[in-house]
């Protein structure tokens, strides 16, 4: 069953996203280098260590990504613009980086794509990194620093800015649990990385406010959190997931609290003082960015240190990434978004898709699995619509096959096949139908 433009609201946007250091190639243009290339370097972090080097070649090959996306018909384009590119040592700016996203974004306005900027795709300087990056307070007001410098560039071009990409990823993927750069597994920095990348996103908001940028938001990733089996342990497993992913940074942001469960564990670790910058982390959204992809499964894991947790295997088909596919998470958040936390503030999905093992054959990639699973989360987003959720967009993840962090090249989530040796681009049949999809309008 397919879907049609017509069946969402008026001026609903459609688009694609990608991430700077996932398709652009970090070794072009004058980039300094940044905690994913070292990360990348150190054996055993990704994939067949591969890091983004050279990634999609976008830097070089990105007219022919618009028109890519030019003739899938989309509205919008959602893309980042990389820290290390713009300011290789953190502080000082590249022109050559500048330009790049200069000439990038008059491009897209040239062929009818709203640019939808997204400060921080993970692409921190190792400069800063040198200097403790997230866990060290100083990296907030750096980060401001460029939020400022490049905004003096694009900011009367784009559509809008988001400040932050999925604060759970910077904080607990990446300072607890260990997966994507930096690697650390220290509560201690997961605490204060937890805050700072709050006030990070409260410092430049505060700074383009200043500057009359409109159109300010933040991109937040969610997993709805299921109990594995119906033990009272499990619950509460499962809830103080919930605190820790979904909760912990709409909160501060929403309400200027963090979630008591989780709190109980990270208090003694927070930085000193960190009530004070609850006001500058509350700031007003013009809008919300939702990420959804998947849910787990969680059970109370008896004899570990908090947060006394682990998840299990849950039953329902899975994605390449081993992501169990549930739609209704999407429909759930987004719902609840509205109802708890913004009310009737602008909510965009910023990201939804899926990685699948990908074959070209004779010139052609067939991946109905994918179309079926974007179909069921567009429907899934119309019913959140019907439920009163002020939804404005959809960005699928991605347009190309790309950089998929600690799992390098092999995870495919693009509406676009990707050869990575010659780079050849070729749109799959995931990428027709959604053209098909937004082209009808009856
Ligand atoms: C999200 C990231 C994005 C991509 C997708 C699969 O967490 O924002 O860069 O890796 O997952």
């Amino acid at each position: 069953m397919t879907i049609s433009r017509a069946e969402f609201p008026p001026g609903f946007l459609f688009g694609a996203a990608t991430a700077a250091y996932q398709i652009e190639g970090s070794g072009f243009g004058g980039a300094g280098p940044c905690h994913w290339d070292t990360f990348a370097a150190t054996p055993g972090n990704v994939v067949r260590a591969e890091d983004g080097a050279r990634a999609c070649d976008h830097y070089h090959r990105w007219p022919e990504d618009l028109d890519l996306m030019k003739s899938a018909g989309f509205d919008a384009y959602r893309f980042s613009t990389s820290w290390a590119r713009v300011m290789p040592d953190g502080v000082k700016i590249n022109p050559q980086g500048l330009d790049f996203y200069d000439r990038l974004v008059d491009s897209m306005l040239e062929r009818g794509l709203k640019p939808f900027q997204t400060l921080y795709h993970w692409d921190m300087p190792s400069a800063l990194a040198d200097q403790g990056g997230w866990a060290n307070r100083d990296t907030c007001h750096r980060f401001a620093d460029f939020a400022e410098a490049i905004t003096e560039t694009l900011g009367s071009r784009v559509a809008s800015i988001a400040t932050i990409n999925e604060p759970w990823c910077v904080a607990w993927l990446s300072h607890f649990m260990g997966i994507h750069a930096p690697g650390m597994r220290d509560i201690r920095a997961t605490a204060r990385v937890m805050h700072h990348i709050l006030l990070a996103h409260g410092l430049a908001v505060e700074r383009l406010r200043g500057m009359r940028q409109p159109n300010l938001g933040i991109v937040l990733n969610f997993d709805h959190a299921a109990p594995a089996t119906d033990a009272p342990a499990d619950h509460t497993a499962a809830s103080l997931w919930d605190g820790i992913f979904n909760r912990w940074f709409i909160e501060g942001i929403t309400r200027q609290t963090y979630p008591e469960n989780v709190l109980a564990g990270l208090r003694p670790h927070m930085p000193q003082g960190w009530r004070d910058d609850m006001p500058t982390i509350g700031q007003p959204l013009d809008w919300l960015g939702v990420n959804y992809y998947t849910r787990h499964l969680h059970s109370h894991a008896a004899g570990t240190p908090w947060p006394h947790l682990r998840d299990v295997p849950g039953p329902l088909p899975k994605t390449q990434m081993g992501w169990e596919i549930y739609p209704d998470g999407l429909q759930t958040f987004l719902t609840r978004m509205a109802r708890d936390y913004v009310g009737d503030l602008p909510i965009y999905v910023t990201e939804n898709g899926m990685a699948n093992a990908d074959q070209l054959e004779d010139g052609t990639v067939t991946d109905r699995i994918r179309e079926d699973y974007l179909f069921a989360h567009l429907r899934a987003t119309k019913a959140a619509i019907e439920d009163g959720a002020n939804v404005k967009g959809f960005f699928y993840w991605s347009l190309l096959d790309n950089y998929e962090w600690a799992e390098g090249y092999a995870k495919r989530f693009g509406l676009v096949h990707v050869d990575f040796e010659t780079l050849k681009r070729t749109p799959k049949s995931s990428y027709h139908a959604l053209r098909r999809a937004i082209a009808r309008n009856d």
